[in-house]
């Protein structure tokens, strides 16, 4: 464990305040879907003792379903085969928009858009979100999409990505987003796994006041991509942007065909289906597209937006994340929408045109309910108190975070400065693979600590174990696993069932291995660490080591090399590499420049390595396996206390390491 973790552990076991969760707000209309501990411990027992009880009636009380299920679950984990709401069917479009329309919520807001250019704001409501859905949808099947085709989603965090998602779902074609801050050659990699016949895309994303080309990079990724046939363009920022003849299309221009169907009709899809692929950075080797289904995955997505969110008919709501991560899937898109709920979108950054961006949009839209990430908080905290003050905040009811563990001091400053001391704060413990939340408060029931995620939700048999399976005690730390199935647990990796099964379900027969370490209290609170495994969580989002390590050797003048997390004061973690130049290459601060762009360029820009140490050797075994240990403690700062070495081949190579440390500047 590195140095950050065990300090921030520390920090954490000190932890004792508690928080009592506030009086519920008054009127009937605005009772909590969860009031108070009683009603949530009734849940969880009936959760408990009838969990196909429990999951059938809250499938059926969220969604509508076009024929009912034969059965509730038929599950095993150790082989692993999962299947939830079996035989019944259903489509996603339909639960998000089309009963909207009838239930009185058909002139309500469905999307509130904030763009990046202050008055670049579009609400979209019921009536007008289904009608851009039926006619992209309408789009896509002139295009030749068809059921169980993928489509490529790129875009920035405009409506139309959501458009284009819902369109996906209604003519059953299955959507592969990939965030926009990805490189060419990561779309690529994607695109060509899942053979996507289509790609969404943009001219360019307007951030921080710039205009960034995202067009290009699909230019580029194209080049080989032999599965793509035709390329939908939105012109988000007026650049100009080349067009490919015969392949690419303006989205404005095939949206205002007058002969479009625009009362596309849905299809009708088995619980089972695939509703989408998302990749995410594994431990080794290639991203994996973590695979969701259509029954399971929407009725888990609508009831954690329900119950963790409190989410009421006439609330904002607001997750800061993108689209492009699972946090934006399900708690920006599904799960609000299939509530008939408001959801704000957002497009740009934090801290422009000034650190009170944020807050400037919750006074502007009286945000309800706000969601994000630790990163966000920390960076906002650095920048002083003075800007929240500048706003009225009172709208505010509930507050969340998401993506990594969130320090105790960040907590506080978030309940006291966005919160102002009276608001609950639901950290969220989950997943690309979970699908929903799986471990948090409810916000009217649970007593809070700062920096715990605290309980695994009703029905979400959540245990930290030991490396045998067997149930660690209190405060002992060990691996976070799930040893029940869930309705929005992943259904695959695209394309590799073998990946699916040792990924997740071998370590641990007959129990979902998450990757994450964790520890429960005397309380039966869950405290979680961060991963076990080689994968690093930059500003809330997950970056395998061996990725980077293996954009780093593709460059000619790396020989080989080692990625480690290292503690961040604000991303969490950040990425520290060691490289070993080839023979005769000079160790210059333009290579370390270029290495570092390289990176960015293989990947995306999350991926760039915050220190790149040129190091003679690596700390190998004598059978040559890297002690990346070692290497995470001397990124740390650490200078002894190595644990034991006896088993390095060359034991002076840590010195060497040590004093050849790059400090952050
Ligand atoms: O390590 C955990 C951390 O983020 C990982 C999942 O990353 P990803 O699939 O990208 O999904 C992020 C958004 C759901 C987990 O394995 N993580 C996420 N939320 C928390 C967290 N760690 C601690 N506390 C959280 N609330």
């Amino acid at each position: 464990m590195s140095q950050n973790k065990s300090d921030k552990i520390e920090s954490m076991m000190d932890e004792k305040r508690l928080f009592a969760p506030p009086a519920a707000p008054s009127g009937d209309r605005r009772r909590p879907h969860v009031n108070g501990m009683d009603e949530y411990l009734a849940h969880r027992d009936r959760a408990d003792k009838d969990p196909e009880g429990f999951w059938g009636d809250r499938a059926r009380q969220l969604l509508d379903w076009f024929t009912p299920w034969d059965k509730v679950m038929d599950a095993d984990m150790n082989e692993p085969r999962i299947e939830w709401f079996k035989g019944a069917t259903l489509n996603v479009a339909y639960n998000c928009l089309d009963r909207h329309l009838t239930n009185g919520r058909r002139n309500k807001a469905a999307i509130i858009w904030q763009g990046e250019p202050e008055d670049d704001v579009r609400v979209l409501t019921y009536q007008m979100l289904y009608d851009e859905v039926c006619r992209f949808a309408s789009v896509l099947q002139g295009l030749g999409v068809q059921k169980g085709d993928r489509v490529a989603l790129y875009m920035p965090m405009i409506p139309e990505l959501a458009v284009a998602m819902l369109a996906c779902a209604r003519i059953g074609a299955v959507h592969s987003i990939v965030f926009a801050g990805f490189s060419a050659v990561s779309l690529q990699n994607r695109i060509q796994d899942c053979e996507a016949k289509v790609v969404v895309t943009a001219d360019a994303v307007l951030r921080a006041g710039r205009s960034i080309p995202l067009k290009v990079n699909v230019d580029e990724a194209l080049k080989d991509c032999p599965s793509v046939e035709r390329v939908v363009v939105v012109d988000r920022a007026h650049s100009n942007c080349a067009m490919r003849e015969g392949r690419d299309m303006w989205w404005h221009e095939a949206m205002a065909d007058r002969t479009l169907d625009t009362s596309c009709p849905c299809a009708k899809m088995d619980s089972e289906d695939m509703l989408f692929i998302l990749y995410t950075s594994g431990s080794t080797g290639k991203p994996k597209g973590v695979v969701h289904t259509t029954g399971g995955y929407l009725a888990y997505a609508a009831h954690t937006t329900q119950w963790v969110f409190d989410l009421h008919d006439d609330d904002v709501y607001w997750c800061t994340a993108d689209i492009g991560w699972i946090t934006g899937h399900s708690y920006i898109v599904y799960g609000p929408l299939a509530l008939g709920g408001t959801t704000l979108m957002f497009e740009g950054v934090p801290s422009w045109p000034g650190p009170d961006r944020f807050w400037h949009i919750v006074e502007k839209f009286r945000v309800n309910i706000f969601y994000t990430a630790p990163t966000v908080i920390r960076a906002l905290m650095r920048e002083g108190a003075h800007w929240t003050q500048k706003h009225d905040l009172s709208s505010l009811r509930i507050l969340g975070s998401v993506g990594e563990p969130i320090n105790p001091e960040a907590w506080m400053w978030y309940h006291e400065h966005i919160g102002h001391s009276r608001l609950p704060i639901v950290d969220t413990w989950w997943q690309t693979e979970t699908g929903g939340i799986m471990i948090s408060a409810l916000p009217y029931a649970t007593t809070l600590k700062p920096g715990s995620a605290t309980m695994p939700l009703p029905g979400i048999d959540a245990a930290v174990v030991k490396p045998d399976g067997t149930p660690c005690g209190p405060n002992e730390g060990g691996h976070l696993v799930v040893r029940k199935p869930w309705p929005g647990m992943l259904r695959g990796v695209f394309g590799s069932p073998e990946r699916y099964k040792s990924t997740y379900f071998e370590r641990f027969p007959g129990m979902y291995e998450s990757g994450d370490g964790a520890r429960t209290d005397e309380d039966g609170y869950t405290w979680v660490m961060g991963r076990l495994d080689d994968v690093i969580n930059v500003s809330g989002h997950r970056m395998g080591t061996a990725e980077v390590e293996s954009a780093l050797v593709s460059h000619p003048a790396v020989a080989e090399a080692a990625v480690v997390g290292m503690p961040h004061a604000i991303k969490g973690e950040a990425i520290y590499a060691y490289v070993t130049l080839s023979a005769g290459t000079e160790e210059t601060e333009e290579l370390r420049a270029a290495l570092r762009t390289w990176v960015r360029k293989e990947i995306g820009p999350i991926a760039t390595p915050e220190v790149i140490q040129f190091a003679e050797g690596l700390p190998k075994t004598r059978s040559g396996k890297i002690m990346r240990r070692i290497l995470r403690k001397i990124a740390s700062g650490a200078g002894s206390d190595f644990g034991d070495t006896s088993t390095l081949a060359d034991p002076g190579v840590v010195q060497d390491l040590i004093e050849g440390r790059v400090q952050l500047t």
